[in-house]
């Protein structure tokens, strides 16, 4: 579904990502997971087409993203490819309604009645039946964000993009994106979704498979409950810290490596 082989990109003299490679196969769910400024948004940028690498190539569903010149080629690969941006991104002078029907008419063949019923039953799933006749900015940040996941996903994309989904979110709030992001997409298993984050919680929750870039380098790849205990030292510290510590139960809810909950929980009280 993805290809990314030895990607690096510089701004001006600044090598911001070196020799990148990843894949993300049909089916799957991975999370590209790094601290703030590791190059997470460039690398999304770079796989739709947005951004040009140095060198290196990208496949996104078998085509090259780095060599397509033709405004009309790049423009039918990306109706098939759902996109939540860092910000939001909705369109201030349009409903909700209005928005997410703007998306469908561009990306899909869906007739008005498919497109009608899709943004009451995507809306409603997300718990803002209500907002779709109001405009964005009388809607709170959350319910701005579930609006744009709620865009990603409407026209059926082949493979999603969700940046930052739930920065700046409460923690009940980003549980329930999470698993809208989970469950509106769950329909159709050969939909591939990737989310950006610097969140360790989040990418957990959401992925089995994470990619994790630091200074500029892909530093692991694979199921996180692996890397949690044999990633190299830095891999392993990233993510551990902001587990130990974590609520018992809420650890056991997240289903961590019953290994590393042994090694750092007591039977009642989490080890600080
Ligand atoms: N077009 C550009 N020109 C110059 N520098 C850029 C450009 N785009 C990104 N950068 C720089 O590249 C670095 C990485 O940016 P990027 O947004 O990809 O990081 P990120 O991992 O998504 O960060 P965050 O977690 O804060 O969203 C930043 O230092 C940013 O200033
Ligand atoms: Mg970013």
């Amino acid at each position: 579904m993805i290809q990314v082989e030895n990607i690096s990109k510089s701004f001006g003299d600044t090598p911001l990502l070196k020799n990148i490679s990843f894949s993300v196969a049909p089916g799957e769910r991975i999370a590209l997971l790094g601290p703030g400024g590791s190059g997470k948004t460039t690398i999304l940028k770079l796989i739709l087409g947005l951004l040009t690498p140095d060198t290196g190539s990208i496949s996104l569903m078998g085509r090259d993203m780095v060599h397509m010149t033709s405004d009309r080629e790049r423009r039918e690969v990306l109706r098939k490819v759902g996109m939540a941006f860092q910000q939001g991104a909705l369109f201030d002078f349009m409903t909700v309604r209005d928005n997410l029907m703007f998306a469908m008419e561009h990306m899909t063949d869906f007739d008005l009645t498919e497109m009608d019923s899709r943004v009451k039953r995507f809306l409603s799933a997300v718990k803002i039946g209500r907002t779709e006749l109001m405009y964005p900015y009388e809607l709170s940040g959350g319910m701005q964000r579930r609006v744009g996941i709620v865009r990603a996903l409407a026209t059926d994309p082949i493979v999603a993009f969700f940046d930052e989904p739930t920065a700046g979110l409460d923690p009940v709030t980003s549980t329930i994106i999470l698993n809208m992001i989970r469950d509106l997409a769950g329909k159709t298993n050969d939909q591939a979704l990737v989310v950006c984050t610097s969140n360790v919680e989040i990418a957990i929750r959401f992925a089995d498979r994470i990619v994790m870039i630091n200074d500029g380098e892909v530093v692991a790849d694979g199921p996180w409950r692996q890397l949690i205990l044999s990633g190299s030292p830095w891999v392993q510290k990233f993510l551990q810290v902001r587990l130990i510590g974590l609520d018992t139960e809420y650890a056991l809810e997240l289903d961590l490596p019953k290994e590393f909950i042994s090694q750092h929980w007591n039977s009642n009280q989490p080890a600080v």
